[in-house]
């Protein structure tokens, strides 16, 4: 049930979920955002024609698109929903004649740095509240040591950003913390690089960059964890997205808590790097079973198949979290209906997130009755009873998200405020929750 008082995108401010509805039949996702940023990109890195299907549908690729077109990329979109990219190559890209607005994406921001860096113009990204307070310096730093002229609040540690981009030399990179989005800037600042660069990460990040720049032939290669790139560009070419599967995580997770669910999630990515809530669950006692149907893009796809079950808490740490990191607002969730209390560990990363996630996944399971206890790198969570509350997104995506979850998981009424976030990754969410419940 949505309250009135839409927003401008059509979102209701407000929703009222709860009743323990079951979550029955099968749900293809949107495509996968982190594979949707990258695949207009490398479309308008390559010189040719590109042709994308099932692109995510959320605000964050959507201002990907229009930073691509600010520079001079032709995008079009068909009524069915599928992308044409005209890739004229870097080469092609003109400065642009206004300030790229990233809104609140991350990937976007952090990405195109890497391809401006590399371009003779001058860019400024800026981005919303939230991205503004999200650290910079991460990927400027390594972009400066290359060669480019980048500025930005704090001397480069938030956005707004500028570059002046021009002639860049490859080097080594040692990346202090596992971030894909600084790991793929440097990947694409490396594309048009003279030499050889070379991006060591301390432990295995989201992949998606160096797979799709492999599979469409660009010069890249990956050893462990260094992956080693040098000048040129993919070549064009043809994509059906495979779906997102931190979105289809918040129906993994709905179905497992929600009594008498049994759903199939159709033609996810299963790209390891992002599956690592799949085994966190199982070891709590959920029924997920993955039934893989081949690959694209060098990415495995398949199917979820997920039935209610009973968890139990566990102690999430170390190596895994990198790969779950933005599914810890879904796991929280899965924790507090879990017997026993979850540890959430290594995972400093989440007070840079949409939103400081410790805080406000902190604040949302004090919410719904649930004892918690916020650790500088992570979150203890005394899972078993959770009543109905008031929620609220904070202006993030996955914790309006996470709410829906818990709510509908509940008997009674929960609100979630502030629900407008989810136009970031997935603006259909509702409905897609509806017609899995039967309420549609
Ligand atoms: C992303 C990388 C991750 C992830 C984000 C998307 C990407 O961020 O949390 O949602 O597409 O490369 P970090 O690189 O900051 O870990």
């Amino acid at each position: 049930m949505t309250l009135p008082n839409p927003l401008p995108n059509g979102l209701p401010n407000d929703v009222v979920l709860g009743g323990q509805r079951p979550l029955r039949g099968r749900l293809r996702v949107p495509g996968d955002k982190s594979m949707s940023h990258r695949a207009l990109m490398f479309a308008a890195l390559a010189t040719g024609p590109s042709h994308l299907v099932h692109v995510a549908t959320g605000d964050d690729v959507a201002a990907t698109r229009r930073c691509l077109e600010r520079v001079g990329v032709r995008v079009k979109q068909s009524r069915d929903g599928s992308v044409s990219v005209r890739g004229t190559g870097a080469s092609g890209w003109r400065e642009p004649d206004d300030i790229l607005d990233c809104t609140n994406s991350g990937t976007t921001m952090r990405l195109m740095a890497g391809i401006l860096a590399g371009r003779p113009f001058l860019s400024v990204l800026t981005g919303d509240a939230s991205l503004r307070k999200r650290p910079m310096a991460r990927v400027v730093e390594p972009l400066r040591r290359m060669g480019a002229t980048l500025d930005g609040r704090d001397d480069g540690r938030y956005a707004p950003l500028s570059i002046r981009g021009g002639p860049l030399t490859g080097c080594r990179h040692e990346l202090a913390i596992a971030s894909a989005q600084v790991k793929s800037a440097l990947i694409l600042a490396g594309l048009q690089a003279t030499g050889t660069t070379e991006v060591v990460s301390p432990a295995l990040s989201r992949d998606h960059t160096e797979r799709m720049l492999a599979a469409f032939g660009a010069p890249i290669t990956v050893d462990g964890l260094v992956v080693r790139v040098s000048a040129g560009a993919p070549e064009p070419f043809d994509l059906v997205v495979p779906g997102d599967p931190s979105s289809a995580a918040f129906f993994v997770v709905a179905a497992t808590i929600t009594p008498g669910s049994d759903v199939v999630l159709e033609d996810v990515c299963l790209n390891p790097t992002r599956l690592a809530f799949v085994p966190v669950l199982q070891r709590m006692g959920a029924d997920i079973e993955v039934v893989p149907r081949g690959a694209r893009a060098g990415e495995p796809v398949g199917d979820l198949v997920v039935r209610a079950a009973d968890l139990n808490a566990t102690v999430i740490e170390g190596d895994e979290v990198p790969s779950l990191l933005d599914e810890v607002p879904a796991l929280a969730m899965a924790a507090a209906f879990a017997d026993g209390v979850t540890e959430i560990r290594d995972a400093a990363e989440l007070l840079v997130k949409e939103s400081d996630r410790i805080g406000t996944l902190n604040q949302e399971l004090s919410q719904l009755g649930v004892g918690c206890e916020p650790l500088p790198d992570g979150l203890i969570i005394r899972g078993g009873r959770p009543r109905p509350g008031q929620l609220k997104s904070h202006g993030d995506h996955r914790v309006a998200m996470a709410g829906a979850v818990a709510a509908n998981a509940l008997d009674g009424e929960t609100t979630v405020r502030g629900w407008g976030a989810v136009a970031s990754s997935y603006p259909e969410f509702l409905d897609d929750l509806a017609s899995l419940t039967g309420t549609a």
